[in-house]
């Protein structure tokens, strides 16, 4: 572990400008400097870098950050990982910290997880490309598939022997131990006593970490009496199927360059498309998605399209993970294949040329594509067709951007020969009947509410922590009183019992909080935090004021000036904004109550005060002209 000391002097040393000059071309452009965005593709530059903040911030994709999350953005480096690599840049050395026995345990048996991986890859590679039986039968299998030696190579493709050992004794013989054998999976224990391999007389496709480790394998059976066609790596300590998606240590850079990620069913199709020149491919070998695939997705792009077989039973069982996609706020397209032609056997049959004309052809959005679908089966049977309409509506309800959604009922109400008033209303109804159902459950188990699907909430948090962020520190004036604004604005929401509730804003709040109390609030403590989710968040707050301030036209000075002068107006209206927030919140809650015959008579009294606060703070916010 990198001790924290170490960690404050690379942020110290690093200089945002020297770091990203590295990968981009910049010019000074008054305090600040300007170049290319490497984030997305742009002809005229509005990626800005400020030295004095240590951050930057591209104006046309919204990307920010600090050095370390530049690297990790742009070189996909690990958090560890973009650390030694500035540390290597500024001559800092760096000793690590010792771990404690438990520590120590968990990463030796990791260690030793990843080391037998490792051998066990190399192991096959040679197979493959060394033995008479691996040659004839591995590297010809292979080349009969149209696999070229350097994909072949790339990928990493290996060959397990018949015999029923081989790796298991080698394995021995060279000191790795008996028990990572059997916890990695790669061998099985018969009675106790003998040690066989997992993977027999099969190609190999060794699964890669996002940063190329080697996780897992999953093996294709080449013999044709074997029990299964694909045998895959056990999970363990280091391989979670439901984590990570095979082919994405390849093709983050093509998903990040391309901003789209297709998806395919298994490791042969990702290979034939890679081969072709479709790089940004992922597979999740056979099984639905799972949220945490697409996130590991969204860290690259927000558009994801999915490839079907043209004979795929798996259509309508991959709505739900669909759905999941959409609930995320991600774009999904379906590019269905023709009959009998998966994308591995129509990549081999095109040229690279009409395989991306095809793909480019045949994308629909997915709210299109699964209305046609369903609609295609009603046969005007109108009780069908009630319960096709519902079905979209599920769908298009889990999108959390409302312009998104209403694009969406432009669409369907044509093809269902539905209005588009009454799609837009069921859908908002369809939502509010979402969230309340989690919020009641989640009231029950004396949570707070779900704030992170309510934007209005989310966007009166935002302005709170924008505030403090910015002018925390600054004084206000009240008659002859002057307060400090994270004091008057913490005081006011504390008061009132109010939390802020959604991610990350309350770690960033509850930090302010105790950095305020030590009188030790500083920005750079924010835009350099080791949580990405803080430092971007942070910066994106603090970048509107200060990099647009600095560098745009005087216009944005006034702009800034005036919100500075007016403080104190500034302030007083993000504390009334979430307070009538909070209050509207309260009041759907017990209403929900009331529908659902769980209030008591306590909740009448308190509704009737909520409804009394509510009026008190609209007509403040209408005489103040806020
Ligand atoms: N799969 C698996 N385990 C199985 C069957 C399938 O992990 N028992 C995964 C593999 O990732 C496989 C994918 O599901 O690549 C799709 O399965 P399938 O279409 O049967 O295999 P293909 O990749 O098409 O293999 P091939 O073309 O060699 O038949
Ligand atoms: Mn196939």
């Amino acid at each position: 572990m990198i001790p924290k000391e170490t960690i404050d002097e690379i942020f110290e040393a690093a200089k945002i400008e020297e770091v990203i000059s590295d990968f981009v071309t910049l010019k000074k452009r008054g305090a600040n400097l300007l170049g290319l965005c490497p984030f997305h593709n742009e002809k005229t530059p509005s990626f800005t870098v400020s030295p004095s903040k240590g951050i930057y911030k591209c104006f046309g994709c919204g990307e920010g950050g600090n050095s370390v999350s530049f690297l990790m953005d742009k070189e996909h480096y690990s958090y560890p990982e973009a650390l030694k690599y500035l540390a290597r840049k500024y001559n800092i050395e760096i000793v690590e910290q010792a771990m404690t026995e438990e520590q120590v345990e968990r990463a030796s048996e990791k260690d030793s997880l990843y080391i037998i991986s490792k051998f066990a890859k190399d192991f096959f590679t040679n197979e493959l490309w060394e033995s008479e039986e691996g040659k004839t039968i591995g590297l010809n299998y292979f080349k009969e598939r149209g696999y070229s030696e350097e994909i072949i190579k790339k990928f990493e493709l290996g060959y397990s022997p018949k015999s029923k050992d081989a790796l298991s004794k080698k394995s021995i013989k060279n000191q790795y131990s008996k028990e990572s054998l059997l916890k990695s999976g790669l061998s099985i224990e018969i009675d106790k006593k003998a040690l066989i391999d997992r993977f027999r007389e099969r190609v190999i496709f060794p699964i890669h970490s996002f940063s190329g480790r080697i996780l897992g394998f999953g093996g294709r059976a080449l013999n044709p009496n074997a029990k299964a066609k694909y045998q895959n790596s056990p999970e363990s300590l280091i391989y979670n199927k439901s984590k990570i998606l095979y082919g994405i240590f390849f093709a983050k850079n093509a998903i990040s360059k391309n901003n789209n990620c297709f998806i395919v069913e298994g490791y042969t199709d990702v290979i034939s498309l890679y081969q072709k020149g479709v790089e940004n491919v992922v597979s999740a070998s056979g099984t639905a998605l799972s949220i945490d695939q697409i996130k590991l997705i969204s860290r690259f792009t927000n558009n994801i399209s999915i490839l079907f077989d043209g004979d795929s039973a798996g259509i309508k069982a991959s709505f739900r993970s669909v759905d999941l996609i959409l609930k995320e706020g991600m774009n999904v397209k379906v590019i269905p294949f023709p009959e009998n032609e998966d994308p591995d056997s129509f990549a081999k049959q095109n040229t690279s040329e009409d395989l991306k004309t095809f793909l480019e052809k045949n994308a629909i959005d997915f709210i299109t594509y699964k209305t046609k679908i369903l609609n295609a089966e009603s046969e005007e049977d109108p009780i069908k067709r009630v319960a096709i309409i519902k079905e979209i509506i599920r769908s298009i309800a889990l999108i959390p951007d409302y312009l998104t959604r209403t694009e969406y009922c432009k669409v369907c109400s044509k093809l269902l020969d539905v209005k588009e008033s009454v799609l837009l209303r069921d859908i908002d109804q369809e939502r509010k009947r979402i969230n309340l159902s989690e919020n009641v459950q989640r009231i029950e188990k004396g949570k707070p509410p779900n704030a992170e699907k309510n934007l209005k909430r989310k966007k009166y948090e935002e302005e709170i922590i924008r505030i403090l962020l910015n002018y925390g520190d600054k004084k206000i004036t009240f008659d002859n009183d002057t307060v400090l604004v994270y004091d008057f604005i913490i005081n006011e929401l504390e008061a009132d019992n109010i939390t802020i509730n959604n991610e990350p804003h309350n770690k960033i709040y509850s930090e302010i909080k105790r950095l305020s109390s030590l009188n030790k609030f500083n920005q750079s403590y924010f835009t350099s935090h080791r949580e990405n989710a803080i430092n971007k968040l942070s910066i994106d707050l603090l970048s509107n004021k200060h990099i647009i301030s600095e560098n745009w036209a005087s216009r944005h000075k006034i702009y800034t000036s005036v919100e500075s002068e007016n403080l104190k107006k500034t302030a007083e209206k993000s504390i009334l904004m979430l307070k009538a927030q909070h209050v509207e919140e309260e009041i759907t809650m017990i209403q929900a109550k009331i529908k659902s015959n769980s209030a008591k008579h306590e909740d009448i009294t308190l509704l009737n005060n909520l409804i009394k606060i509510k009026n008190k703070i609209s007509n403040l916010v209408g005489r103040t002209g806020f």
